[in-house]
């Protein structure tokens, strides 16, 4: 078996234009893989922590230097010589270094990397491609995982922390039937994003793109960019309610203060009563098959009376509620609040973490949701992870802009593959 015979990380710049780690392995064997980590805008308090070197002289203190260090000078030294295929064992290595229940100690962008490069060397020295090797993992997990291209939620429309423009809501979805081919679903998702865009600059609603490459418009109210989004779907060969469907992040988090949701769409803030029934009607309305986010992260009461009520119409999903974290999974499973979590593997901070989080849900029958951040680099191990795993569902952005769709295209890829 190959060792590993060097690791080696540098700082890079994310899609954002922040400083990110990118890291380097080489085999004994000459193999060589590259790994980068995305980062989180939204971020939930809740995530593993992400180092930063809050040096104000460099990247207004968002540089990483730090996190580079840690895995030059503490990871690499312990990981050289190791078998790449022994993923566990690296990963658990990498935690106990660190030794702290968050990474605050070394970084979980440092620790990720270095696990996700691992993963890269250990498919390559196998002559797996990266989504076998995962699969290989899960399996060995006993995670229920049936290796297929997941169907893709868009990101068409984005608002809150995302973007540039007025709405509430982070994120309305365009997501195509998941009976439909990838390629098949790939190309209805593009072709009715540059109808959006063109209806968006028709009504005036200046647009600029938001952070995962959706539109940011202004409109009168966040409902108003489903009514943008239908519209545009009409002036299409397809159906809304056959061939695509809509969905929302609406990360509530970022609007709630006080005990109160505020959103444009209401002239007072919302209780949590209020903002059920708000979502109530949107969904009598459009027909949704996800809410994420619909209630802040440490909001357990009101996630429950709204899974109680919506739970067997829609998949709804944690986030930032969830974090990835197994407590906080566990949690919502005694508490029945969600049926759908978003999996990202950087709020946990190895992949073998990501894959306990995974078992976890699909025992409890939840659907998956593999995703990318914010803040993305054109690495697309998110895409071979999706598959590997059998993930049911993949957030990657609109289907625009290079970081968003060197994803899409690695999975038009495996798809031919898969045949
Ligand atoms: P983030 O948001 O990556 O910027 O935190 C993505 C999401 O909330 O799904
Ligand atoms: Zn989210």
């Amino acid at each position: 078996m190959a060792k590993i015979k060097r690791i080696w990380a540098r700082e890079i710049l994310d899609s954002r234009g922040i400083p990110t780690v990118e890291v380097a392995c080489q085999l004994d064997s000459g193999h060589f893989g590259v790994s980068s980590v995305p980062s989180g805008t939204s971020t939930g308090t809740h995530e593993a922590l992400e180092l930063r070197d809050k040096d104000e002289s460099r990247y207004h203190g968002l540089g990483v230097l730090k996190a580079v260090e840690n895995i030059n000078k503490v990871f690499a030294p312990a990981v050289i010589g190791m078998d790449p295929t022994l993923q566990e064992v690296i990963d658990n290595k990498l935690i106990s270094i660190d030794g702290t229940e968050n990474k605050r100690k070394y970084g979980a962008n440092a620790i990720l990397a270095v696990s996700e490069v691992v993963s890269k060397v250990g498919a390559i020295s196998q002559g797996l491609t990266l989504y076998s090797w995962i699969n290989n993992l899960a399996q060995r997990k006993q995670i229920k995982a049936q290796m297929k291209v997941p169907t893709p939620i868009f990101v068409m429309i984005e608002g809150g922390l995302h973007g540039a423009g007025n709405l509430d809501f982070q994120e309305f979805h365009l997501i195509p039937a998941s009976s439909k081919k990838y390629s098949d679903a790939l190309r209805s998702g593009a072709e009715i994003f540059l109808v959006i865009g063109k209806n968006l600059q028709r009504r005036g609603a200046t647009h600029s793109f938001g952070q995962e490459g959706g539109y940011t418009p202004n409109l009168f109210t966040n409902a108003d960019a489903f009514e943008v989004i239908v519209d545009s779907i009409k002036q299409t060969p397809y159906d809304l309610g056959r061939d695509v469907f809509l969905g929302l992040d609406a990360a509530a988090s970022f609007f709630f203060k006080n005990g109160g949701y505020t959103i444009k769409d209401k002239s007072a803030p919302m209780d949590d009563n209020a903002l059920l029934e708000f979502y109530k009607s949107l969904n009598d309305q459009y027909h949704l098959e996800i809410i994420e986010d619909a209630f802040a992260q440490d909001e357990w009461k009101s996630w429950k009376i709204f899974y109680n009520l919506l739970g067997e119409q829609l998949l709804i999903v944690g986030d930032d509620l969830l974090t990835a974290n197994l407590t906080r999974v566990q949690k919502a499973i005694d508490e029945k609040t969600c049926n759908a979590i978003l999996v990202k593997p950087n709020q946990v901070g190895t992949v073998t973490e990501t894959l306990d989080v995974i078992k976890k849900a699909k025992d409890a029958n939840w659907k998956i949701i593999a995703s990318h951040r914010g803040g993305e680099t054109n690495d697309w191990f998110i895409a071979d992870f999706a598959v590997g795993v059998g993930a049911d569902y993949v957030k990657f952005g609109a289907p625009a802009r290079g970081e968003r769709v060197a994803k899409y295209n690695r999975l038009s890829s495996i798809e031919i593959e898969l045949q």
